[in-house]
């Protein structure tokens, strides 16, 4: 068994961003700009989008965070987002997910301009993404892909299944999946067998938000196990949707929670950002 260190890779990508970041402000006085929009008071997401902001001050970008509180309307959310389109400074917008309940997901993120869609979240982007086109790519699915990527892991004709279906995360994880000619099953909270689809996977890829769901019986012997959840259990500690200690035995490969996706989030968020000044340049 061979654990995939997300942390060390998610560090060799932060590197090369900084590197790149350092010749763009040389040859083009350029500085990639991230604007990141936090609505309410969920603890996690001010967590993340601390995260962020301290990883785009890392590589040398310019950051702002506009918190606003839970009551916000959808109009003034809106109006900042638009700003931020116009903001030549910027070139990268996100908005924290999930939103408060009275604001429409949807509607706020067809308001960014797909050229700053750095999270890939736009329609316009997932429709380039479907069709194997040039794209802003979703983060953390973009970043199980750089792992596989560094570790050799070969796709091609290979049998994966997507434990999870949402927009964020499972459904684009299926397209480039596709695009890079795996035969992928997509399993979700309708399944009626899940395990008799993980079970013929030779890669398992889970990303729901429910602690251990994956059991030892659910994989097959010597397959490659993507644990995407991070779940704060009653002990406090951090867990994933895999039940780790039982499954990895049978793994050829596996991702730990801490230390595995999520850091390459991060990582594939700054190097979106700097997709994207480089276009600009
Ligand atoms: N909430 C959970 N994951 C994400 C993500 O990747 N991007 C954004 N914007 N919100 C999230």
């Amino acid at each position: 068994m061979q654990l995939i260190d997300g942390k060390s890779l998610a560090n060799k990508v932060q590197t090369s961003v900084a590197t790149e970041v350092e010749q763009l402000k040389q040859e083009k006085n350029i500085v990639p700009g991230l604007a990141v929009i936090l609505i309410g008071d969920d603890p996690a997401s001010h967590a993340y989008v601390k995260m962020k902001a301290k990883a785009c001050e890392k590589v040398g970008f310019y950051s702002i965070t506009h918190s606003m509180p839970d009551a916000i309307s959808q109009e003034e959310i809106i109006a900042t987002i638009e700003m931020m389109n116009n903001n030549p400074r910027i070139d990268g917008i996100l908005v924290q997910l999930p939103l408060p309940k009275h604001v429409d997901t949807d509607k706020i993120l067809e308001v960014i301009d797909p050229k700053k869609d750095v999270d890939g979240f736009h329609a316009y982007n997932v429709g380039r993404l479907v069709t194997n086109l040039d794209s802003f790519v979703a983060c953390t699915p973009l970043g199980v892909m750089k792992m596989f990527e560094e570790y050799n892991i070969e796709l091609e004709g290979k049998d994966v299944c997507v434990v999870g279906a949402s927009n964020i995360v499972g459904k684009p994880m299926a397209a480039l999946l596709l695009n890079a000619n795996a035969t992928v099953t997509v399993t979700h909270i309708f399944t009626k067998d899940l395990k008799a689809h993980t079970l013929q996977a030779d890669i398992v890829i889970v990303g729901v938000g429910v602690p251990g769901l994956i059991k030892e019986d659910m994989v097959k012997e010597g397959a490659i196990v993507i644990d995407i959840g991070i779940n704060r259990i009653a002990d406090g500690s951090l867990v994933g949707d895999v039940d780790f200690k039982n499954v990895s035995p049978k793994c050829s490969y596996i991702t730990p929670v801490p230390g595995g996706v999520g850091p390459m989030t991060i990582a594939m968020l700054l190097s979106n950002t700097l997709k994207s000044a480089k276009q600009r340049a």
